[in-house]
C-alpha cells in the first residue's frame, strides 16, 4: 500500500483543518451545551465542497477519492464531531447511495443539490424495534400502482430536522422478509411527513437527531431506488461504505484528544517539571500515539481499497471497530492527563469523550462490526 499523500490530498486536509479551527472551534462548547445545530457552519461546508466530496462533478460533487474524504473527516472531527456526522451521513450514506444506485432522474433531481450542500439528507433505517436487527422493518410501503403509501416511524435519524431529503427503508412484501424491503426517496415537505422528538443526547449534541413519522405519505414510484425489493441490499451496501466515514470520525476524535493532552502535558507542571517529563504520562502518550497510528492505517487501508474498487467490507468494519475503541480509550486517558481540568467543559476533552461513545453505536455497533468481520473471514 502506498500512502504517500498527493498535493491535492494534502491541500484538502489543510483546508479542512483551517475550516475546523476558524469556523467550527468558535462556539463549539456552547453548541454542545445548548444542542444548537451548526447551521451556518454546515452551509459553509457545502460552499467549500465538503458535503459531496466523493460525488462526481457531473452531479455537483468534488470528484475526490475516499482518502481525501477521510483526511477531511479526521480534521473536522478533531474539533467538532457534531458537524462531521452531518457531513458523513450526507457524503457516505446519502450521496454515495444515490450515485451508485439511483436513476439519472433521481441523481439530477436529488443528488445535485445534496452534493453541492444546498440541502442535506438523512438515512432512515433504524426503528423503535429495528436497530441492529435491521431486517425487522415495521415501516410499510404499500404498493398503490403509481405510488407507495408510506406509514411508520423511524428513530435516531441524523439530520432529522435539518435535512430535506431522506432515504427511507420500508417493507412492501412482508412475506419475503428482507427481500421485500424497498428504499424510497422521501421529501420532507411531502404531506404526512412529520418530524418527531429531538433526542437529548450524551454526545454529538450539536447534531439534530430526531424520530420521524410517516402517515399515508404518497411517494411516487419513480422515487424507489433499484428494483422492487432491493432496499435491504441497498442499506447494507451503503452502510459498508459509511463505516469508513465513521471510522475516520472516531480517528479524528481520538487524535483531537491526543493533541490536546500532549499540549497540556508540556505546559502543566507538577513536582517541579512539566508532567510530560513524568514516566506515568509518557506511557499514556505512547499508548495513545501508537493506537491512533494503527487506527489511521486501518482507516486509510479501507479508503484505499474502496478507491481501488476492491472488496473493502471487512477492512471497513475493522477500521470502524478499532478506531471507535481507540477513540473511547484515548479520550478517557486525555481526561486523566488533564486531571481535574479535563473534567470541565472549557478544556474540550470531556466533550470528545462523550462524542466518542456514539462511534461504537451508530452505523452498526461494535458487536455488528464483529459479526460483519466474522462473516467476511468465513465467507
Ligand atoms: N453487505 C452487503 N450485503 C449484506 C451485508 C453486508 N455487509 N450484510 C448482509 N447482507 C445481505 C446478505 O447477503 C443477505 O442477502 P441475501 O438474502 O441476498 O443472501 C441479506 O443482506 C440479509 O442478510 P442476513 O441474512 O445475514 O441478515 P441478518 O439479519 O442475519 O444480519 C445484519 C444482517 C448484518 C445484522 C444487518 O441487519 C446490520 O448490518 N445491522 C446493523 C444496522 C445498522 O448498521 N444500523 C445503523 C443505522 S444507520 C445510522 O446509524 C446512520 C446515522 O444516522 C449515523
Amino acid at each position: 500500500m502506498n500512502f504517500n499523500l498527493s498535493e491535492e490530498q494534502l491541500a484538502v486536509r489543510d483546508a479542512a483543518r483551517d475550516f475546523a479551527i476558524n469556523d467550527l472551534l468558535p462556539g463549539v462548547i456552547e453548541r454542545d451545551e445548548h444542542q444548537k445545530f451548526p447551521g451556518d457552519q454546515i452551509k459553509k461546508m457545502g460552499e467549500l465542497g465538503f458535503m459531496g466530496m466523493m460525488t462526481s462533478p457531473k452531479y455537483g460533487g468534488g470528484g475526490m477519492d475516499t482518502i481525501s474524504y477521510v483526511l477531511a473527516m479526521e480534521e473536522i472531527s478533531k474539533i467538532d464531531a457534531s458537524s462531521s456526522v452531518v457531513m458523513s451521513v450526507n457524503n457516505s450514506l446519502v450521496c454515495w447511495g444515490l450515485e451508485q444506485f439511483g436513476t439519472e432522474e433521481q441523481k439530477n433531481k436529488y443528488l445535485k443539490p445534496l452534493a453541492q450542500g444546498i440541502i442535506h439528507g438523512g438515512f432512515c433505517l433504524s426503528e423503535p424495534e429495528a436497530g441492529s436487527d435491521a431486517t425487522s422493518q415495521r415501516t410499510t410501503a404499500e404498493d398503490k400502482g403509481d405510488h407507495y403509501l408510506l406509514n411508520g416511524t423511524k428513530n435516531w435519524i441524523t439530520n432529522g430536522n435539518s435535512g430535506s431529503v431522506f432515504l427511507v427503508m420500508a417493507q412492501t412484501h412482508p412475506e419475503l422478509n428482507h427481500k421485500g424491503i424497498n428504499c424510497l426517496i422521501v421529501e420532507k415537505d411531502m404531506p404526512g411527513f412529520q418530524v418527531g422528538k429531538k433526542e437529548d443526547k450524551l454526545g454529538i449534541r450539536g447534531s439534530d437527531t430526531h424520530s420521524i413519522m410517516f402517515t399515508d405519505v404518497k411517494v411516487p414510484k419513480e422515487n424507489r431506488i433499484g428494483e422492487d425489493g432491493f432496499g435491504f441490499k441497498f442499506a447494507m451496501s451503503v452502510l459498508n461504505g459509511g463505516r469508513i466515514g465513521i471510522a475516520a470520525q472516531a480517528l479524528g476524535i481520538a487524535s483531537g484528544a491526543y493533541e490536546l493532552a500532549l499540549k497540556y502535558s508540556k505546559e502543566r507542571k507538577s513536582f517541579g517539571k512539566p508532567i510530560s517529563q513524568h514516566q506515568a504520562i509518557q506511557f499514556k502518550l505512547a499508548d495513545m500515539a501508537t493506537n491512533i497510528d494503527a487506527a489511521r492505517l486501518l482507516v486509510w487501508e479501507a479508503a484505499l481499497l474502496k478507491d481501488q474498487k476492491k472488496d473493502f467490507v471487512k477492512v471497513a468494519a475493522m477500521a470502524k471497530m478499532y478506531a471507535s475503541k481507540v477513540a473511547m480509550e484515548t479520550t478517557v486517558e486525555a481526561i486523566q492527563i488533564h486531571g481535574g481540568f479535563g473534567y470541565v467543559k472549557e478544556y474540550h476533552v470531556e466533550r470528545l469523550m462523550r462524542d466518542a461513545k456514539i462511534t461504537q453505536i451508530y452505523e452498526g455497533t461494535t458487536e455488528i462490526q464483529k459479526l460483519v468481520i466474522g462473516r467476511e473471514i468465513l465467507r
